[in-house]
């Protein structure tokens, strides 16, 4: 039962895998997550969404495939899997249970003011059932693990106000606490510029430099990025160079510091030569673990094994909610 001794704070993350994985991804989710990973004053559950990846609808069967990748990658580039969980969320049923809860203490009006869905809308996406429900289900995810502290973007505040809404709604309705209202903890990742250098980077404007994708793949989106025409003996700044930009998100120090000097001093260092640092940079940060990442893709056993000690625990939780929900409820069970 030691996933039920209050002496950590319980840190609950989720992503929405709906796509092969790109430096972006990287800035904004990957690296964040795996420094709270390395926290062992924390207990961390990272979830990989894969219920809230089929709202989009186009890619409906292929949400498992990115859901696994993301799960690889995160356990390829350092999460702290000995001390902390990764979960895949359509393993724990409990979770669709407690969303109903919540559904009977949630207003309609409440979701349809919701940014997340209101974007979806104007964006053209067709209004199913499943993507008005988005933030019931994330609360659900947050509540299920009673997670006291959920790290997230500016993007994300408002489904965590939902959840935390939510949870004293219901609490109110039935009259116990059954649920830990959960606090935001504001990220402020700054977004990664994609190689068109007109866009953020994003799968959707195909501007993205991908992390695990083959050698030749990667070198063809890293000779597009976008640079002007300054020769290769002139002075460039670096801060207006896109591909140190990009660069210096993922590089090493001294790779960083090397490349800036040598883009300043503009002698004999153009942006081809940038583009093969940018290149040999890449392979040694991600290359070398595309071997890694292919083999958990194919050892699902091996990825289990690592995860099952992290499963075990998100399953303690998930029972004991669900029960005190239940209980909470006076609902009846003739199973055993
Ligand atoms: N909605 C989040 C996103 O799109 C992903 C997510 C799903 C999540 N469940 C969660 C985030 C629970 C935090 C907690 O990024």
């Amino acid at each position: 039962m030691d996933a039920l001794k209050p002496s950590k704070d319980k840190v609950l993350t989720g992503i929405k895998p709906t796509g092969e994985l790109h430096l972006g991804n990287y800035i904004g989710s990957l690296l964040p997550i795996i420094e709270f990973s390395k926290d062992s004053s924390k207990d961390v559950i990272l979830m990989s969404a894969d219920w809230h990846a089929l709202t989009d609808k186009k890619r409906i069967r292929e949400a498992s495939s990115y859901a696994l990748k993301a799960i690889a990658a995160f356990l390829c580039l350092g999460y702290h899997i000995e001390e902390q969980s990764i979960i895949l969320q359509s393993d724990f049923p409990e979770i669709l249970e407690i969303q109903w809860f919540l559904s009977t203490a949630s207003g309609v009006g409440l979701l349809e003011r919701a940014h997340a869905y209101k974007d979806a809308l104007q964006n053209g996406k067709e209004s199913t059932i499943a993507l008005f429900n988005y933030p019931v289900l994330m609360a659900a995810d947050i509540l299920t693990f009673d997670s006291q502290y959920v790290p997230v973007g500016k993007d994300q505040l408002q489904h965590l106000e939902y959840a935390s809404d939510m949870a004293k709604s219901f609490n109110f309705l039935v009259g116990s606490s059954v649920f830990t209202e959960p606090k935001p903890l504001l990220q402020d990742t700054p977004l990664l510029m994609g190689i068109d250098g007109v866009r953020k980077m994003s799968k959707s404007y195909q501007n993205e430099i991908p992390l695990f994708a083959p050698l030749k793949e990667i070198e063809k989106k890293v000779k597009e990025i976008k640079t002007d025409s300054k020769g290769k003996d002139e002075p460039k700044n670096p801060e207006d160079c896109l591909i140190y930009q990009i660069f210096k998100s993922f590089a090493s120090k001294e790779a960083t510091s090397y490349m800036k000097e040598r883009l300043e001093k503009g002698v004999n260092y153009g942006y081809g030569h940038a583009k093969q640092d940018f290149l040999q940079e890449h392979e040694r940060v991600f290359g070398t673990k595309r071997e890694l990442f292919e083999h958990y893709l194919n050892n699902r056993d091996e990825m289990r094994k690592k995860l099952e000690p992290g499963m075990e625990k998100a399953s303690v939780l998930a029972r004991h909610t669900l029960s005190k929900a239940r209980e909470a409820l006076n609902l009846l069970s003739f199973k055993r």
